[in-house]
C-alpha cells in the first residue's frame, strides 16, 4: 500500500497510539491456558453489575428493531432527579469517554492548546491532539494535579482544561477548594472539563461539590460515567453535566443514536440501585485498606488512592512485572504510557480476587 495517505494525516496523530485497554480474560486464557483468570486491570466494578439493571435486560427483546430515543428521555430525567439539576443541563455519551471527545471537537483545533496534569488520564491528550490541538502538559505534585500552578500555563491559544478527580491511573484528588480557586482564575471563555468518572468511591470530606460549582461557572463541563460504580462497563454510558447552552453545542456535534437503548434503560435502573452502590463502596473502603496495607508491608510504595484502584511500585519494570503475573492468570496494568515505568496499577477486586493477586505477586517479589 502507498504511504500517500499517511502523509495527510493531522500532525496530532502522528505521535498518538491506539489506547492500549486492559488485557480480556478471553486473550489471557488462549494464551496462558489458565482455568482460571483474576482481571484487576480497567478499574471495573468486582460485584458486577447492577442486579436491578440485569433484571429488565429481557424486557427488550420486542424492542430491539427500533432506534433508541436519540434525547434519551429516561435516562436524563433519572439523571436529573439523581443530581437534582434540570434535564436540559445533562448530556449523555457512549460512554463518558464520548462526552471528551465531544468537548474536544466543539473548542479544539490545530491553532489551539489544552491544558492536563502529567500523568493525567491519556483521553486527554488522545482528544485533543485528534483535534489537531496540542496538549501542555503541567508538572504533578506528589503524583497529583497541581491546580495551583495550572493558571500558571494558559496561553492565548488554549480553550480547554481537563481535570480528572480522582485521577487515574494515580487515586488522587483535588479538594473543592481547589477547583474552585482555579475556576475563578481561569478566563470564562475557557472550557473546564471536571472528569468525575470515579466520584461515588470518595469519602474525602473536602472533596469536590460538582453541582456547586456548576451553579457558579458556565464554562464547566463535569464528566460522569456508569462503568464503575454501578458495573455497566461493557455497554458504554457516561453523561456530561453543564449549562444548557454548552449542552446544546455538545448536542449539535454528537451522533443522533450515541446511547443503545438497552444500555439507556439499565442505566436509568441502576442510578437508583442504591444498595449495590452503597455495597460497592464498601467493599472497596474495606478492600482497599487491605491491599495498601498488605502492599506496603511487600516493601512497596502505594500512592494513597480515593478510587478504586492502586497505582504501587517496585524494583521492579512495571511492564515485566505486568507480565510475569499474566502467566499467573492474574492481570493487572502496566502504567508506562503515563511516564511510570516502575509502577503496576490494581484494581481493587473481591476479597478472592485481591488474595490471588497478592499471591502470585509475593511469589515474583
Ligand atoms: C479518569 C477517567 N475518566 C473517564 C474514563 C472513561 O470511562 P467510560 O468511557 O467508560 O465512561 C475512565 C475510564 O477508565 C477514567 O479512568
Amino acid at each position: 500500500m502507498s504511504s500517500d495517505i499517511l502523509n495527510n494525516l493531522n500532525p496530532g496523530i502522528e505521535d498518538l497510539h491506539p489506547y492500549e485497554p486492559g488485557r480480556s480474560i478471553d486473550e489471557v486464557v488462549a494464551e496462558f491456558g489458565h482455568n482460571e483468570v483474576v482481571k484487576l486491570a480497567s478499574n471495573e466494578n468486582p460485584l458486577g453489575a447492577s442486579p436491578k439493571a440485569l433484571s429488565i435486560l429481557r424486557e427488550f427483546e420486542s424492542d430491539l428493531h427500533l432506534y433508541p430515543d436519540g434525547n434519551g428521555t429516561k435516562l436524563k430525567k433519572e439523571i436529573a432527579n439523581y443530581e437534582n439539576i434540570p434535564f436540559g443541563n445533562i448530556i449523555i455519551g457512549n460512554g463518558s469517554n464520548e462526552i471528551l471527545e465531544l468537548a474536544a471537537r466543539a473548542f479544539l483545533n490545530p491553532n489551539t492548546s489544552s491544558i492536563a496534569s502529567k500523568h493525567a488520564f491519556v483521553v486527554y491528550k488522545i482528544v485533543t491532539q485528534s483535534a489537531g490541538a496540542s496538549l501542555i502538559e503541567v508538572p504533578a505534585c506528589s503524583w497529583g494535579h497541581d491546580l495551583d500552578s495550572f493558571s500558571e500555563h494558559l496561553e492565548q491559544s488554549t480553550r480547554a482544561i481537563f481535570i480528572a478527580n480522582p485521577n487515574n491511573p494515580t487515586g488522587t484528588y483535588n479538594s473543592h477548594k481547589e477547583v474552585h480557586s482555579l475556576l475563578k482564575k481561569v478566563p470564562s471563555s475557557v472550557l473546564v472539563v471536571l472528569d468525575c468518572a470515579y466520584f461515588d468511591y470518595v469519602t474525602k470530606e473536602d472533596y469536590v461539590k460538582p453541582i456547586d460549582l456548576l451553579r457558579e461557572f458556565d464554562n464547566l463541563l463535569i464528566t460522569k460515567t456508569f462503568s464503575k460504580i454501578h458495573g455497566l462497563a461493557s455497554i458504554r454510558v457516561g453523561y456530561g453535566l453543564a449549562n444548557p447552552s454548552l449542552i446544546e453545542v455538545l448536542n449539535r456535534i454528537r451522533q443522533p443514536f450515541n446511547v443503545n437503548t438497552l444500555a439507556q434503560a439499565m442505566a436509568s435502573v441502576a442510578i437508583n440501585d442504591h444498595e449495590h452502590i452503597r455495597q460497592s463502596i464498601e467493599l472497596n473502603s474495606q478492600q482497599y485498606e487491605f491491599l495498601f496495607d498488605k502492599l506496603s508491608q511487600l516493601g512497596l510504595e502505594c500512592i494513597p488512592s480515593v478510587g478504586n484502584f492502586i497505582a504501587f511500585k517496585g524494583d521492579f519494570i512495571g511492564k515485566e512485572m505486568f507480565n510475569d503475573l499474566l502467566k499467573k492468570g492474574v492481570i493487572v496494568r502496566p502504567v508506562d504510557l503515563y511516564d511510570m515505568k516502575d509502577f503496576i496499577r490494581v484494581t481493587i477486586g473481591t476479597e478472592a480476587e485481591n488474595l490471588k493477586f497478592l499471591t502470585a505477586l509475593e511469589e515474583l517479589l
